[in-house]
């Protein structure tokens, strides 16, 4: 028998120990949560990505009243980001959520497996890490890479 250890490197900072630019990209993600439609969860999610080219692109979760047609915010973001540009790498993915009270979460807000999914497809498809920051106001988390959130992970290769 062996034994598998998979270790995930997760930096936690304060908001004011962010680079500018961090904190620049958390506060578009907490700002994108005012524009989710979320009239069945009352959850509201924003997510902030910024591309290799300087531009960030925001999105919203978008709920529908046949819940499963609506989509997550990581998701509503990533596919929009790589339909206007799709030759261009995601450097940084923020993420930010407020509950039904319009407070956000404490703690970093836990993306979705699907998302996660997603957000895979879209650092492999660039071959360019995408480093995610989750929101929380004790803390936010950082992961280098989309692997950190999806060990085991299945993509494209698994197929070869
Ligand atoms: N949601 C997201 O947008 N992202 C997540 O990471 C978790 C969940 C949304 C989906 C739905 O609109 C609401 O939050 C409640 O699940």
């Amino acid at each position: 028998m062996k034994e598998l250890n998979i270790q995930i490197p997760i930096k936690i900072y304060e908001y004011e120990e962010l680079t500018d630019a961090d904190r620049k990209l958390i506060d578009a993600a907490c700002e994108a949560t005012q524009r989710s439609y979320a009239p069945y969860s009352h959850f509201s999610v924003g997510a902030a990505a910024q591309l290799e080219n300087g531009i960030t692109v925001t999105g919203t979760n978008q709920e529908n009243a046949a819940y499963p047609s609506g989509l997550c915010a990581e998701r509503t973001t990533l596919f929009y980001a790589n339909s206007q540009y799709p030759d261009q790498a995601v450097d940084t993915l923020a993420i930010a959520a407020r509950n039904e009270r319009g407070e956000f979460l404490e703690d970093p807000i836990p993306p979705c497996g699907a998302c996660r999914q997603v957000m895979l497809e879209t650092e492999k498809r660039f071959k360019h890490p995408m480093r995610i920051l989750l929101f929380g106001k004790k803390g936010i988390y950082e992961l280098k890479n989309v692997g950190g959130l999806l060990p085991l992970s299945f993509d494209a290769s698994a197929m070869e």
